[in-house]
């Protein structure tokens, strides 16, 4: 396996290739609008913001160990990318988790309003699917299938559908079950829906399909138990997000549920599983020190 200090060089350099492409959506974005300067403003704010960018890394990866290049996961990459960023300004607003930072700086309604946080999140959603459908180069069948795969992961049976058991269920007691039926939902089906579109991107078998399916689903849910963790012991500044939020606004953790301890050891469980879903592919180096990298970090 590599060092950390590799799997960091290659995150930023997969990161990078992300940044460019979302760049050149930017000047087109800007060369078609006029009197929607706020809300585009808006969008590439908060997209332009920071952020690990680890849906995309894992669309590129899992399109290069299916066997195709990174050139042709670019699109679904952003796409991706513009999908969860939607979700982290909706998750911010004030009728939501009412939270002022996100990725170092103030969230997009405490930069932009209510208003324009709203509709920028909303145009982003929109745009996933545009890009994806007007990349050049990958087939009708492939676009349908990333549009289709995107769209199931975000929707009221994905990630909006866990963000509705989340806010629900603010302030009242949560069995551990519901707990990871939620972070499955909220998490784990746009992290497993990154792995997939890479699998569609590489032309990737249904075998390879139904792993990288098993390993997002997994990492998703080791991926928000860390998560919950450093909003109880994590800095602020290194986080880029308020610390204490989930407390303040009533919600079972992970971290409140089980203890720190416990959650440790369940977010280490999960990316144990991750790991093994891993083992149908070769040429996973990188991604497994992946796993471990998001298991341990503090951001
Ligand atoms: C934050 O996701 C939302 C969760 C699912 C916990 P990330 O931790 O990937 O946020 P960014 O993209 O790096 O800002
Ligand atoms: C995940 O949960 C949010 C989304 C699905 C958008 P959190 O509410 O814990 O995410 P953060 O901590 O605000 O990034
Ligand atoms: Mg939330
Ligand atoms: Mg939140
Ligand atoms: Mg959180």
């Amino acid at each position: 396996m590599t060092a950390i200090g590799d799997v960091t060089e290659k995150l930023n350099y997969l990161a990078q290739l992300v940044n460019d492409e979302l760049e050149k959506f930017k000047k087109i974005e800007y060369t078609n609008v006029s009197g929607q300067k706020n809300v585009v403003d808006a969008m590439w704010y908060s997209l332009s913001a920071g952020g690990k960018r680890i849906r995309p890394v894992l669309v590129l990866e899992f399109c290069r160990i299916c066997g195709g290049d990174y050139s042709s996961a670019l699109s679904a990459a952003c796409a991706i990318e513009m999908m969860h960023t939607f979700s982290l300004i909706h998750d911010d607003l004030p009728c939501v988790d009412n939270d002022d930072f996100r990725r170092g700086k103030p969230s997009c309604h405490k930069a932009y309003g209510e208003v324009n946080a709203l509709l920028a999140g909303d145009a982003l959603e929109n745009r996933a699917f545009g890009i994806i459908a007007e990349c050049g180069s990958l087939t009708d069948s492939q676009k349908v299938r990333l549009i289709k795969t995107l769209s199931d992961s975000t929707g009221v049976l994905g990630m909006i559908g866990g963000q509705v058991i989340d806010t629900e269920c603010e302030n009242d007691p949560v069995t551990e079950e519901l707990l990871l039926e939620m972070y499955g939902m909220k998490t784990g089906a746009l992290l497993s829906a990154a792995c997939k579109m890479g699998c569609i991107c590489g032309s990737g078998t249904e075998q390879q399909l139904k792993f990288a399916d098993d390993y997002g689903k997994n990492l998703g849910l080791a991926f928000q138990i860390v998560d919950d963790i450093l909003d109880v012991e994590g800095s602020a500044e290194r986080f880029g997000k308020p610390i204490g939020s989930d407390a303040e606004n009533g919600k079972t953790t992970f971290a409140s549920l089980c203890g720190i301890e416990n959650a440790k050891k369940y977010a280490f469980e999960f990316s144990e599983r991750a790991l093994s879903a891993l083992e149908a592919f070769s040429d996973v180096d990188f991604l497994k020190e992946l796993t471990m990298f998001l298991l341990r970090r503090d951001y």
